[in-house]
Parts: structure tokens; C-alpha cells; sequence
């Protein structure tokens, strides 16, 4: 693979948020599983705790995790708040929100078009499988934390570079004990988010959000 290669590999990735139901098969799962694998890790500890959910347990696990949010039975294993936000990041955060909403036709005070395109997420966006990325306690998390994104972002340009498309979702943490209840995954296991993946469809306005990034000195201070 040249420079060039791997530069449009990671510059053409985008999450995906409408999938065909198309499986994955088994060999290029475990392709993909072993990829993720060989992400980098403090002291090699490897501490994520994969749990991948296809066909008919994905399907129990999507009912349940409707009638959760039906009963407002939130129980993230970390806190995540919008309101936490604040200045660029909150910017940031609303122009993706907007451009998303944009691409779907879902006007801003559409709230019924805004709610069903969030719990579309509980049906991990009709993706085949999802995989949910736990870990177990290791002082305050925070170091392990950075190792399950080091794994999930391997994960997804693993899916990219082989034809596929995931998307990470925190909104799945948010039910971390109902789903450890469906999957029969002890209490000591923290969830830090899902990602469902599959095969995008390629005829959604859903799959085609742009939403940019940052110029790099709003990001990087170079010190010589
Ligand atoms: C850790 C993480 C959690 C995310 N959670 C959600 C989510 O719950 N629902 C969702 O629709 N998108 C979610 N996203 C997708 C982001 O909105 C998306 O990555 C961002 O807008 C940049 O778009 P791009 O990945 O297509 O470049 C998440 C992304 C990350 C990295």
C-alpha cells in the first residue's frame, strides 16, 4: 500500500447510517476482527472485550433496547451530556448535527423526524451486526478508553479498506445494562459504545454526509 493509498483510505471513511441487511461473511468477519486485533495498546493490555451480535440475537437485542428507551431506562455506564459542549465543541458538534439532519430532509424544529432518526440508532441503523466495545476496570478507565478507540478506529478503516461501513454509538452505551442483561455479560464489564457495521446502502442520503474537519492549527501547536 503507498502513501497515497492509505491518505484516501482514511480521507474517503465516513460513517454510515442506513445499511443493506446483507451479512458479513465469516472469513471476512474474522478478517476484520484480527485487523482491529493489532491495534496499538498501553503496555500491550489489549483490554477490549468484543461482543459481536448478528442475526437473530441482534434482532432481540434491538426490541429490548426500543422498550428501554420506551420505559426512559437510561443507565450509561459513563456520563455523556450534549450540554457538556461548550464553545468550538459545541460548534462542531452542531454543524455535523446539521448537516446529517440536512441530508435526511428532517427540517430543525421537525421533532418527531429528529426522534425517529435518533432511536434509528436502536436498530443499529438496520445494520446485520454490532459490535460492542467493553472493558473491564483499570484504575479510572481513562487509559483503557484510549485503547478501545485505538481498536474501533482500526475496526472501521478495516471495514472501509474492504468494501464495508460501520459507525460507532455512544447512544448505545447509554443502555449499557440492558444490553448486558440480553447478552448475559457480567456487571464489571463497562460499556463504552457500540458499532454497527455492515454494508452501507448505497442509495441512502443518509450515507452521504460530509462534515469536515477542522484546520489543523485550530488543533496542532507546532513547537521548534
Ligand atoms: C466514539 C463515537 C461515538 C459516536 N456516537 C454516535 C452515535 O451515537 N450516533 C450517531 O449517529 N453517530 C455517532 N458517531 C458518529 C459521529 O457523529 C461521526 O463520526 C462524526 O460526525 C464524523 O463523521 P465521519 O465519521 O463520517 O467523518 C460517533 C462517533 C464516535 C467516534
Amino acid at each position: 500500500m503507498t502513501a497515497d493509498d492509505f491518505q484516501r483510505l482514511v480521507r474517503t471513511r465516513r460513517v454510515a447510517r442506513q445499511f443493506l441487511p446483507t451479512p458479513v461473511n465469516r472469513a471476512l468477519l474474522d478478517a476484520l476482527l484480527m485487523d482491529a486485533q493489532h491495534s496499538p495498546s498501553n503496555c500491550n493490555t489489549q483490554p477490549w472485550v468484543v461482543h459481536v451480535v448478528s442475526g437473530a440475537t441482534r434482532d432481540v437485542l434491538s426490541k429490548a433496547l426500543r422498550a428501554a428507551d420506551a420505559r426512559g431506562d437510561l443507565t450509561p455506564d459513563f456520563e455523556f451530556d450534549m450540554q457538556s459542549y461548550t464553545g468550538v465543541h459545541a460548534q462542531r458538534a452542531q454543524s455535523s448535527g446539521r448537516a446529517r439532519y440536512e441530508a435526511i430532509n428532517v427540517a430543525r424544529d421537525d421533532r418527531p423526524g429528529r426522534l425517529a432518526a435518533m432511536q434509528h440508532n436502536l436498530s443499529f441503523f438496520d445494520a446485520p451486526h454490532v459490535a460492542l466495545l467493553f472493558m473491564p476496570r483499570i484504575h479510572d478507565y481513562v487509559r483503557s478508553a484510549s485503547d478501545v478507540g485505538m481498536y474501533a478506529q482500526t475496526f472501521l478503516l478495516s471495514l472501509h479498506a474492504r468494501g464495508l461501513a460501520g459507525i460507532p454509538q455512544t447512544l448505545l452505551g447509554l443502555y449499557a445494562q440492558t444490553i448486558r442483561e440480553v447478552l448475559g455479560i457480567e456487571e464489571e464489564m463497562k460499556l463504552m459504545f457500540g458499532i454497527s457495521f455492515g454494508y452501507a446502502d448505497p442509495q441512502s442520503p443518509a450515507n452521504f454526509v460530509a462534515v469536515g474537519r477542522a484546520p489543523l492549527c485550530e488543533s496542532v501547536t507546532q513547537h521548534v
